[in-house]
């Protein structure tokens, strides 16, 4: 009958939305299932990555830490010849000191651009300036004193110098950058770690930070009249001090002779 047919009809297009149902059912079961199965997948391959580069990454914290007690050594010297001198002569000849840790994508990127081996044990051999401590002196003479009070200390071997003062380079920089090691004293070792120390005046740092950030202006193109004239303003901060250090010397001079 019309009517049974369409209880059939009726009941078939249940049976069919149920079939469909389940079939919906069993799709997003085995979507369930499979993306379970690819996760698991995924996360055995990121195990077994991580399994792999736990001992490198390791490796790589502890010498950054090692290089970060490095700079803590070095700091704690040139505070204690900073308190030291503000002791004898009321004055402090660091005016401040910047430190940083050279970041891992740096250090990759100098390694790659010098066709370096992408190693821990080239990265200690190859780069100096992991570690990196920059003092601000108040006068050139700080500099000085500073550096051969640190050098002379018997724990702090010299790599390598390069004075920018004395000979500053073309562009007008000047600083004295000192490559030295410096233990650092581990539980079980003593380990010497390389670092980068800059040495300069106030003078010296505001010129630098300026050219740094007007060399960088990317959008920007510095032309050679620009770079005489940040020479021109190199030339006169070296006056400035130079003429600074002649008004110390004189007042230094002068609390000499009173005492
Ligand atoms: P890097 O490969 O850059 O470390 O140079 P280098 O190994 O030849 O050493 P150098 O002693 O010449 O310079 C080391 C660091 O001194 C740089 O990373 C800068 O922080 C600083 N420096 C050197 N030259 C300049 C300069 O012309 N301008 C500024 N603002 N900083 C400079
Ligand atoms: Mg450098």
């Amino acid at each position: 009958t019309p009517e049974n047919r369409g209880q059939t009809s009726h009941k078939s297009h249940l049976a069919e939305r149920k079939k469909l149902f389940f079939n919906r059912n069993a799709i997003m079961k085995f979507r369930r299932k499979s993306k379970k199965k690819s996760s698991g997948l995924e996360s055995l391959v990121n195990r077994g990555l991580m399994e792999a580069t736990k001992p490198i990454f390791e490796n790589i914290n502890k010498l950054m830490a090692y290089y970060r007690c490095a700079i803590m050594e070095v700091e704690t010297k040139l505070n204690v010849l900073n308190e030291q001198f503000s002791l004898q002569y009321d004055r402090n000849p660091i005016s401040s000191i910047q430190t940083r840790l050279k970041r891992m994508d740096s250090i990759s990127e100098k390694l790659a651009r010098d066709d370096l081996p992408m190693t821990l044990q080239s990265m200690e051999e190859n780069l100096n300036d992991i570690a990196g401590v920059r003092v601000i002196c108040s006068f050139p003479e700080d500099v000085y004193m500073i550096a051969e009070a640190l050098l002379s200390q018997d724990d702090i071997t010299l790599i390598s110098k390069k004075d920018y003062i004395r000979e500053p380079k073309t562009n007008g920089y000047r600083s004295l950058h000192l490559i030295v090691t410096v233990p650092i004293f581990l539980a079980d070792e003593k380990r010497l770690m390389k670092v980068e120390i800059q040495l300069r005046t106030i003078a010296m740092d505001s010129w630098a930070s300026l050219e740094h950030q007007l060399r960088y202006k990317k959008e920007f193109e510095f032309t050679d009249q620009m770079a005489d004239e940040l020479y021109r303003c190199a030339q006169i901060s070296a006056e400035l001090d130079a003429r600074m250090d002649n008004l110390r010397s004189i007042v230094h001079g002068n609390i000499k002779n009173k005492r």
